[in-house]
C-alpha cells in the first residue's frame, strides 16, 4: 500500500488508501460507544440535529484544515507549525495535540479493554445463562446481568487493567512494526463488515416491541429535553463531533503529511466525514430501540451500549456468533483508532526529539499505561479524561482554522486545495469563510457562554 512520494516519507498511495486510514482513526469507539451514551444523557434528537450542524459547519472546515497543514508541510504538528511558522508560537498547538494524545489514549484504551470483557460475557452468558444466577433469558434478567456485571468488573481491578494492557500492547505492537500500513488493507474488509453487522443489528433492534419510542427519542427533535442545560448539550455535542472526526488534535495533520500531492483533500475530508456520521447514527438507530423496549435508561451513562448490546444479541438466532463477531471487530475499530493517536506522539518523538521509532513507542506506551492504570482504579480521573477531550479538542481547532484562516498563505492554501492548480475549487470562498468566520466564532462564542454559565454557577447572583 504504501510508496515514498515526494520526499522521503512514507505515504498512502491510493486514493481509497487514505480515506480508509482517516476514517480508520475516525470511526471507533467514539461513534459506537460515546456517540449514543453521550446523546442518551443530551436530550436524544435535539442533540443529534446540534451535532450535524457542528459536522457539516466546523468539522469538515477543520478537517480540510489539519490534511493541508500535513500536507504541506509533511511533517508531525509540532514539525509542521515549526515549520510553517518559523519563530513563532504556534507550534505549541501541536504541543497541546500530543498532551491531548496521552489522555485520549489513556480512557479510549481502558474503554477498547471492555470490548474484550463484554465479548467474553457474553459468550458466557449466551453459553450458560445459569452460571449468571439470573434466571430466564428475558430482557430484564439479562439488563440486570449485564448492569451488575459492569458494576463489579469496573469496580474490580484486575480485570480491566489486564484487558486494557492487551489492547495498549497491540497498539504499540501495530504502531512499532509497521503494519499499521497493512492494517489499511484489513481496514478496507473489516470495516464494512462492521457496517453489516450493524444493519443486523438495526434490523433487530427497531422490529423489537415498543422500539417505536427508540425512534422517536433519537430522530425527533424535542428542544424541550435540553431546557435545563442547553449550553452544556451544545458543547457536549461540539466536543463530541471533534471527538468522532478525530480532529482538533493534529491526528489528521499527521496524516495529511502522509497524503500523496494529488489528492483532493476536500473530497476525502467530506468523505472521511459522512463515513463516520453515517455510522455513528447508525450505531444508534441499533441502540436506542433496544434502550426503549428493554426500559434501560437512556441517560445511562459510559456503560449504555455495553449493557444494551448484548441483550440484543440475545434476542437474536445465533446470538452468540453475532456477539462474537461484533465485538471483535469492535475491538478492531478502536484499535485503528488508538493506532492514529498513538501515532501523533510517536510523529513527535521521532521526527522532534530523534527518538528510535522502538524507543518512542515503548516510552509513549509506558506513559500511557500509567494513566490508563489511574483510569480504572479511579472512575473519577476515567470521567474527567473522558471528558476533556470535549475541550481541548474544540481549542486546538480553533487555533487550526485560524491558523488556516488568517495566517497561512492563500496561495499555498489554493495549491494545497487544487492540487497545485490540477483541480477547481469552487467551493474556495465558503471554505475561506467557513475557517476564518463562522468556525472560529462558533467556538469562541459556545466556550464563552460555557465559562459565563460556571460563573453563574458558582456565583448565582450575577445571573
Ligand atoms: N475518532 C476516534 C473515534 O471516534 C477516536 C480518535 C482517534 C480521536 N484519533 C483521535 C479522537 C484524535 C480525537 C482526536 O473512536
Amino acid at each position: 500500500m504504501i510508496q515514498g512520494n515526494s520526499s522521503s516519507r512514507d505515504g498512502f498511495s491510493t486514493k481509497f488508501g487514505v480515506i480508509a486510514a482517516a476514517a480508520g482513526s475516525a470511526i471507533g469507539l467514539g461513534n459506537i460507544w460515546r456517540f449514543p451514551y453521550v446523546l442518551g444523557q443530551n436530550g436524544g434528537g435535539a442533540f443529534l440535529l446540534i451535532y450535524l450542524v457542528f459536522i457539516a459547519a466546523i468539522g469538515i472546515p477543520v478537517m480540510m484544515s489539519e490534511f493541508t497543514i500535513g500536507r504541506s508541510a509533511q511533517l508531525n504538528p509540532v514539525g509542521a507549525f515549526k515549520k510553517i511558522a518559523p519563530g513563532k508560537k504556534w507550534h505549541l498547538i501541536g504541543s497541546l495535540g500530543v498532551v491531548t494524545a496521552f489522555i485520549i489514549l489513556a480512557f479510549y484504551t481502558v474503554v477498547a479493554g471492555w470490548t474484550l470483557e463484554y465479548m467474553l460475557q457474553s459468550v458466557r452468558w449466551l453459553l450458560f445463562p445459569e452460571s449468571s444466577g439470573v434466571a430466564g433469558l428475558t430482557g430484564d434478567a439479562s439488563r440486570e446481568f449485564f448492569q451488575e456485571h459492569y458494576e463489579s468488573f469496573t469496580n474490580g481491578i484486575w480485570r480491566p487493567v489486564i484487558w486494557f494492557l492487551v489492547m495498549l500492547f497491540f497498539t504499540g505492537f501495530i504502531v512499532v512494526s509497521g503494519v499499521k500500513r497493512g492494517i489499511e488493507k484489513y481496514a478496507k474488509i473489516l470495516m464494512p463488515v462492521l457496517l453489516i453487522l450493524l444493519l443486523v443489528l438495526v434490523f433487530r433492534s427497531v422490529t423489537l416491541e415498543g422500539a417505536k419510542e427508540g425512534l422517536v427519542f433519537l430522530f425527533k427533535p424535542d428542544f424541550s429535553q435540553i431546557k435545563d442545560a442547553p449550553v452544556k448539550v451544545i458543547l457536549e455535542a461540539l466536543g463530541q463531533a471533534f471527538f468522532s472526526l478525530s480532529i482538533g488534535m493534529g491526528t489528521l495533520i499527521t496524516y495529511g503529511s502522509y497524503i500523496q500531492k494529488k489528492e483532493n483533500l476536500a473530497n476525502t475530508a467530506v468523505s472521511v466525514a459522512a463515513a463516520d456520521t453515517f455510522i455513528a447514527v447508525i450505531a444508534g438507530l441499533a441502540i436506542f430501540p433496544a434502550v426503549f423496549a428493554f426500559g434501560i435508561n437512556p441517560g445511562e451513562g459510559p456503560e449504555l451500549v455495553y449493557i444494551t448490546l448484548p441483550v440484543i444479541f440475545q434476542n437474536m438466532a445465533g446470538g452468540l456468533i453475532w456477539a462474537l463477531m461484533f465485538f471483535l471487530l469492535l475491538c478492531f475499530a478502536a484499535i485503528t483508532s488508538t493506532i492514529s493517536v498513538l501515532e501523533v506522539i510517536v510523529a513527535y518523538l521521532t521526527e522532534q526529539l530523534k527518538l528510535t521509532r522502538k524507543r518512542a513507542v515503548f516510552l509513549s506506551a509506558v506513559s500511557v499505561a500509567v494513566l490508563g492504570l489511574i483510569c480504572t482504579v479511579s472512575s473519577d480521573v476515567f470521567a474527567v479524561f473522558n471528558a476533556s477531550p470535549d475541550i481541548l479538542l474544540p481549542f486546538g481547532g480553533f487555533f487550526i482554522v485560524v491558523f488556516i484562516g488568517w495566517f497561512f498563505s492563500k496561495n499555498s492554501l489554493k495549491k494545497e486545495l487544487s492540487s497545485n492548480g490540477a483541480r477547481k475549487i469552487g467551493y474556495y470562498p465558503v471554505f475561506l469563510f467557513l475557517v476564518r468566520f463562522v468556525a472560529p466564532l462558533a467556538i469562541v462564542f459556545l466556550f464563552a457562554i460555557g465559562v459565563y454559565n460556571k460563573i453563574i454557577n458558582v456565583f448565582p447572583s450575577m445571573g
